[in-house]
């Protein structure tokens, strides 16, 4: 089968379990930020391993499925874990279902991550409104995509009308939303303190292992972005506390309230 074939076929099995309303955003949980799938109304889950070029579930904190259904009156499709470049080297593993979600109709997505901050002010517990990243993977998702479509713009790659419906939605629910730039960086080793002092340099907010090949697909597929960070640990160097896994999942569900509010006031303003 033809890949363009199997994206038909894969929006087709989709659209038969849903009921075939076309998809207005699709939305990718950071890990340990699943939980906001419960909020979503009328849901249809299909798992990602009924789903022949999806992700399997390699990073524990993640929920391997797609759920379709709505939030605050948006069609969303809800991507409860994603793939990273660091389980396999392969940074176009989130591919197969960014062109599935484009093919259910919608137009733009909205990318989350867990994250380390560089800034003070912007604690474990806080979200970041993402405007623009650093992609210091030396990769890129488009590597080997043949034709001109590959030198993709990345120019407000963050897309502004969206960047303002988020600032909004804070606006609306009390939340001192600060900006900043995400960058990403393989792992899955975690950074060194000389690594997190030249990320400082360079201009660098939050800093993790994902998100950025799927904007990068995003933006070659036509999909507008947005992106938060979750922050659940001050990065490599910046705190007494070692940084671990578990810590990014506790501080995950310490912030899930916040963060499912703040996900939810920013639909409200789309
Ligand atoms: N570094 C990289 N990835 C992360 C971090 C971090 O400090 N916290 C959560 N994901």
């Amino acid at each position: 089968m033809n890949a363009q074939n199997n994206i038909s076929n894969l929006a087709k099995l989709i659209n038969e379990r849903s009921g075939g309303k076309p998809v207005d955003m699709g939305l990718i949980l950071g890990s340990g930020l699943s939980g906001l799938v419960d909020l979503i109304e009328n849901a249809v889950a299909v798992p990602y391993d009924e789903l022949p070029g999806f992700p399997h579930a390699g990073v524990s904190g993640h929920s391997p499925n797609l759920v379709i259904g709505t939030m605050e009156g948006v069609n969303v499709a809800v991507f409860g874990g994603r793939s990273h470049y660091y389980e396999h080297g392969k940074a176009d593993a989130m591919r197969v279902p960014l062109e599935v979600l484009k093919a259910l109709g919608a137009k733009a997505v909205c990318v989350t991550n867990s994250a380390g901050s560089l800034r003070e002010d912007l604690p474990p517990g806080s979200q970041m409104l993402i405007t623009d990243h650093l992609n210091l993977s030396g990769t890129s998702p488009l590597i080997g995509e043949p034709g001109d479509a590959r030198f993709v713009d990345m120019v407000d790659c963050y897309d502004p009308k969206l960047v303002a419906a988020a600032r909004r939605g804070a606006e609306e629910i009390g939340i001192d939303l600060k900006d900043g730039v995400y960058a990403w960086l393989s792992g899955p080793a975690f950074e060194t303190s000389a690594e997190i002092r030249m990320l400082k340099t360079l201009g660098a907010d939050t800093v993790g292992m994902s998100t950025v090949p799927e904007v990068i697909l995003a933006r070659f597929l036509g999909l507008k972005v947005v992106g938060f960070s979750n922050v659940t640990n001050m990065a490599a160097g910046m705190s007494a506390t070692a940084i671990t896994h578990a810590q990014t999942k506790e501080w995950a569900a310490k912030s899930a309230d916040q963060f499912q509010a703040l996900i939810k006031a920013f639909l409200r303003q789309i």
